[in-house]
């Protein structure tokens, strides 16, 4: 029995929020749903501009605006891109894969040019960076959505890093951190708004607090089994024998993933040497 989709996290929630508060940019966000699957349609050159005008309005540190973002449409860009990223092929489907770089190479650049000595090799540099992209990153999938077009980010860009920044030509100082499949989606594909851990775990008054969290993560954990969410998706863990009658839900399948790195993603053992891989990259991380 297929239960019916709910397309707004307000309403999986039952939060109604009163009459004047609600508006479409709040329906949007809380729509959010990453779609896994693309029709061929592309983007019209439009489409693309408002999105990386409103990944390009979104705040920065310093207003250092320390991010890159490389607007990816070949056929044979997008398969190296899925190929770097863990072979996901969704990011094939997509008209557009955007990569987000964190970028400091510009910085460098001007302070030089301007005859200064860059004092930016440190690990908030590339903090600085990394958020900065991030914000950006999020604020062209609100733009995709609100367009009605579907997402999907992509952390698995960071699987080769090195491979990446060749087949990029990133400069030194750029490190390629997210991208973001876009384009209008496939049917059958949306599942639905994906509930969150409940407010009482995520969000603290005033001070952190703990006092709530374990009777939060067991309503998330029920909510996600009713759901069926890890049905044909647990995370198993070689060598060690399937765990009978035990409750799998978030807090388990997450437990596992963070249990040892190679369940995080496919290939989290190629990420592991990221310190060493970044100062490769060009950013020195003291
Ligand atoms: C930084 C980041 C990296 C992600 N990387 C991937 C990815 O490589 N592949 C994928 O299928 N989903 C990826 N996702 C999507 C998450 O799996 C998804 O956001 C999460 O499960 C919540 O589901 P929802 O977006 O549908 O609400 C990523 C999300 C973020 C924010």
């Amino acid at each position: 029995m297929g239960s019916r989709i709910v397309r707004s996290r307000l309403e999986l929630e039952g939060i109604e929020l009163p009459e004047g508060l609600l508006n479409p940019t709040l329906e949007i966000i809380a729509g959010h749903e990453s779609v896994r699957g693309f029709q061929e349609k592309p983007l019209s050159d439009e489409a693309l501009k408002a999105i990386l005008t409103a990944a390009r309005s979104a705040p920065t540190s310093s207003n250092l605006q320390a991010y890159s973002i490389i607007v990816i449409t070949a056929k044979e860009s997008k398969d190296r891109m899925a190929e770097l990223s863990g072979n996901q092929g969704f990011i094939r489907e997509a008209p557009v894969f955007l990569v987000f770089c964190a970028d400091i190479y510009r910085l460098k650049y001007i302070t030089e040019k301007q005859g200064h000595r860059f004092g930016g090799e440190s690990l908030e540099m590339f903090l600085l960076a990394s958020v900065d992209a991030a914000i950006a990153l999020q604020n062209a999938l609100v733009a995709a959505e609100s367009l009605g077009l579907v997402t999907v980010p992509v952390g698995s860009v960071r699987n080769n890093p090195v491979a990446m920044a060749e087949y990029l030509e990133l400069p030194p100082g750029v490190f390629a951190l997210a991208g973001l499949s876009i384009g209008y989606e496939k049917e059958g594909v949306r599942r639905g708004v994906k509930p969150r851990l409940p407010e009482k775990v995520t969000v603290h008054e005033e001070k952190y607090s703990t006092r709530l969290l374990d009777e939060g993560l067991s309503e998330y954990d029920q909510t996600m089994i009713d759901r069926r969410t890890y049905d044909g998706r647990r995370v198993s863990i070689a060598g060690e024998p399937e765990r009978e009658g035990i409750d799998y839900g978030w807090c388990e399948h997450s437990a596992r993933r963070c249990s040892r790195p190679e369940t995080i993603a496919v290939s989290a053992s190629l990420r592991k040497n990221l310190k060493t891989v970044l100062e490769q990259l060009g950013f020195s991380i003291r």
